[in-house]
């Protein structure tokens, strides 16, 4: 299946001669698909308030931008032409979604980030811009004319409340039907305009900068780092200038401040519980009508659990790290735990795990597989 997803190349190749580095047009990368949902089941998920849905209008120099939730009424009076409705994190309610998402297993699920769809009518485009992340564009129902350029001016827009490239100059294009896709590293320039009323499904990926990892740990560290002792002076010299700051003090100020150490396992303890962190609009429901343990226990042997398509399980060998939050495997648990985590289900469930599971289904984070 992975072979048609790529276009005859394997994962091993994809990964090797194209991810992050170079883009590829794979014509019929998912044979037979033409879409998730309709444009009107799209635009009811944009007027919901939990959903981050986005409307951008315009061509040219002039764009037009705004933020969901949005009314019915705001699609009723659409003009017929140029524009586009964007909805993030379809995975999160659509269970086809989430399937589609499986398909990209060949990249560690730390790096994903979500499924957006956008529903464009004729001439609808977000405009040429650059993203900062990988982004593979499987192209649903209607038709898509793809220009991209490797272009290193990347200089933006002023004045308009999108990211549109200042110069876009395209130098390959693409006409997407259903089925096809587009992978593109970060940084290449891209625009895509609806020929005819058209879905586009974005399979995106997260790639935090250094400053938001480096103050992620700061704040980690925050937490763990405890240091012992208090500023002493015993040996103070009278000063000048009793206002001044002495060399002294800094001296001791930067000895103290040194002691502030981490290691390996800090590091590990702080990727794993910041890249299993869903985004903060991301909100867990437990079930209206939680099953007591005993038919929970009953219902999952006999028909396996799964993870809440919002919920993000990763592991470094056997600490787990699930929404956030990290514990350590026993031995009897790791093999099953690392499938949940790989699969995002896990038809027999090992005794040690049943009361954790439970735990996990009471906040959301797991149910019951419904097939
Ligand atoms: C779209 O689907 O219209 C925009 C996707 C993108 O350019 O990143
Ligand atoms: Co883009």
């Amino acid at each position: 299946m992975t072979q048609t997803l790529l276009g005859g190349l394997s994962p091993t190749r994809f990964l090797r001669d194209y991810w992050h580095k170079r883009p590829l047009l794979i014509r019929n990368a998912v044979p037979g698909f033409d879409g998730l949902l309709s444009p009107l089941a799209m635009q009811e998920l944009a007027t919901r308030d939990e959903i981050e849905s986005r409307l951008i209008q315009g061509s040219g120099n002039d764009w037009q931008f705004d933020h969901g939730p949005f009314k019915k009424a705001d699609f009723k009076r659409r003009p017929k032409t140029d524009w586009t409705l964007l909805v993030q994190s379809l995975n999160h309610v659509l269970p086809a979604a989430d399937a589609l998402l499986a398909r990209f297993n060949f990249i560690p699920h730390a790096r994903l980030d979500d499924l957006m769809v956008s529903y464009a009518v004729p001439g609808g485009s977000v405009g040429p811009h650059f993203d900062s992340y990988d982004v593979f564009l499987l192209q649903g129902q209607g038709h898509r004319r793809w220009q991209i350029s490797e272009q290193t001016d990347l200089s933006i827009l002023d004045d308009v409340p999108i990211k549109i490239l200042r110069h876009f100059k395209p130098e390959e294009e693409w006409l997407l039907g259903p089925g096809d896709m587009l992978y593109l590293p970060p940084h290449v320039a891209h625009y895509g305009v609806a020929e005819d009323a058209c879905m586009t499904y974005s399979i995106g990926f997260r790639a935090p900068t250094t400053d938001e990892l480096g103050q992620g740990f700061l704040m980690h560290l925050q937490d763990s780092v405890a240091l012992e002792g208090r500023y002493a002076d015993p040996d103070l010299r009278l000063q000048a200038h009793p206002g001044e700051i002495s060399r002294a003090m800094l001296a001791q100020i930067e000895s103290m401040i040194a002691r502030i150490r981490w290691d390996k396992r800090d590091i590990a303890e702080f990727a794993g519980r910041y890249l299993s962190e869903p985004k903060p609009n991301v909100f867990f429901a437990p079930p209206e009508a939680p099953l007591s343990f005993s038919v929970f226990k009953k219902h999952a042997s006999k028909s396996g659990v799964v993870l809440n398509p919002k919920s993000r399980l990763l592991f470094i060998g056997g600490r787990f790290f699930i929404n956030g939050e990290a514990f350590d495997s026993a031995a009897d648990e790791t093999a099953a735990l690392r499938q949940l985590a790989d699969q995002h289900r896990l038809t027999t469930i090992p005794a040690a795990l049943r009361e954790r599971f439970y735990d996990w289904y009471e906040s959301g984070w797991l149910e019951i597989d419904p097939v």
